[in-house]
């Protein structure tokens, strides 16, 4: 299908797309690099384009290829991942990799591309449209927005989903599918904007049912939000005399599987308090760490205790001050280090006596 707004918005896009590192310019007939497509698709669910360029310009110079990242060590992916949250897609990330390795190469549909681990409808859609040309109907939250807008949906989300994906589908060409998904999503990012949509600059303002009505802002409509439930927990970070931190890594079958963080309690599985990682003075610093998950909040009250250089910990392994790398934690757990570091008593230098 696709219609005269589709051509529309393709001659937009063709003026205006986003540089973007995993793009090809549009209309120049180049593919991209599926790789490169497939790596932005994941890292960019539930993230901005700003925030995930500097992650992907260093995953693709550590691992250029597909080949590359399916040969690397689990540990250092997730050490180059930490900060993007979600930290399962990083372990699917490394499953996937592995799969299209062994199989020589990534399936060129959306049904063959729906079978590898990590990739859902729409990441299977999109890749197959932007890497391999193929029509597909790929719809993320920017095409939501956009089409509750120009066609008017007045059923709140997540019911107007069926709705919505209909008239995505009947505007995607059959040219083109890969520069018109992009496009739509660079409408949705620059001008189709969540808040104070530049309705002025749009291709698409003349067609805009929202628009004619001046009732765009209050589109796609979405159902009154349930209050983020809270939990609680505790982090102890241990330093021992010459420096080195206490740390673990987390187990694969929890949140922030395969991540470093810090011993504590199993707040994913709702556990409030956990006994110290190894034996010590703990001392309770008076603010708590705080992060905010997809589906609740964290609060961690924080512990602190200088380790002697005999300490034996009961779980986690001591990490070298030389080796510590804070951008290797992820969020939930970088925020529970900005507590403790207000703490003199594992930061004082004086005591802390490099081998
Ligand atoms: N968001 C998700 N995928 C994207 C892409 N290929 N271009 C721009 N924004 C995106």
């Amino acid at each position: 299908m696709g219609t005269d707004i589709t051509n529309n918005l393709l001659a937009w896009y063709d003026r205006h797309a986003r540089t973007l590192p995993w793009r090809t310019p549009p209309g120049s007939g180049a593919t991209p690099d599926p790789y490169r497509v497939w790596l932005s698709e994941i890292m960019l669910q539930q993230t901005t384009v700003a925030a995930v360029k500097g992650y992907f310009e260093r995953f693709t110079a550590r691992w250029p290829t597909v080949d590359a990242l399916a040969a690397a060590d689990d540990a250092e992916v997730m050490a180059e991942w930490a900060g993007l949250g979600y930290y399962a897609r990083a372990r699917n990330l490394l499953a996937c990799a592995r799969t299209v390795a062994a199989r020589g190469g990534f399936p060129e549909t959306e049904a063959g591309l729906r079978t590898l681990p990590g990739i859902g409808p729409y990441t299977a859609a999109a890749v197959a449209s932007i890497a391999f040309g193929q029509r597909a109907v790929v719809v993320d939250g920017n095409v939501e927005r956009v089409m509750a807008r120009v066609f008017d949906v007045t059923t709140p989300l997540p019911a107007a989903r069926a709705e919505i994906y209909a008239h995505a589908d009947a505007l995607t060409p059959d040219e083109r599918p890969g520069d018109y998904a992009q496009a739509v999503m660079d409408l949705g990012a620059t001008v189709c904007t969540p808040r104070s949509p530049a309705c002025v600059i749009c291709p698409w303002r003349e067609p805009c049912q929202a628009r004619a009505r001046g009732v765009q802002a209050d589109r796609p409509v979405k159902l009154p939000k349930r209050e983020v439930p809270q939990r609680r927990g505790v982090a102890y970070v241990g330093r021992r005399e010459d420096g080195a931190w206490l740390l673990e890594t987390r187990a694969t079958d929890r949140m922030l599987g395969g991540m470093l963080g810090w011993p504590g309690s199993a707040w994913d599985r709702g556990e409030e308090h956990a006994d110290p990682p190894a034996p010590g003075d703990w001392v309770t610093l008076n603010v708590e760490a705080r992060h905010g998950f997809s589906h609740f909040g964290l609060t961690l009250k924080v512990l602190v205790a200088r380790l002697p250089r005999d300490a034996e910990p009961r779980r986690g392994a001591f990490v070298p001050a030389s080796d510590f790398r804070p951008g290797q934690l992820p969020t939930a757990m970088r925020r529970v280090l900005d507590v403790a570091l207000t703490s003199p008593l594992i930061t004082n230098p004086e005591w802390i006596v490099p081998d």
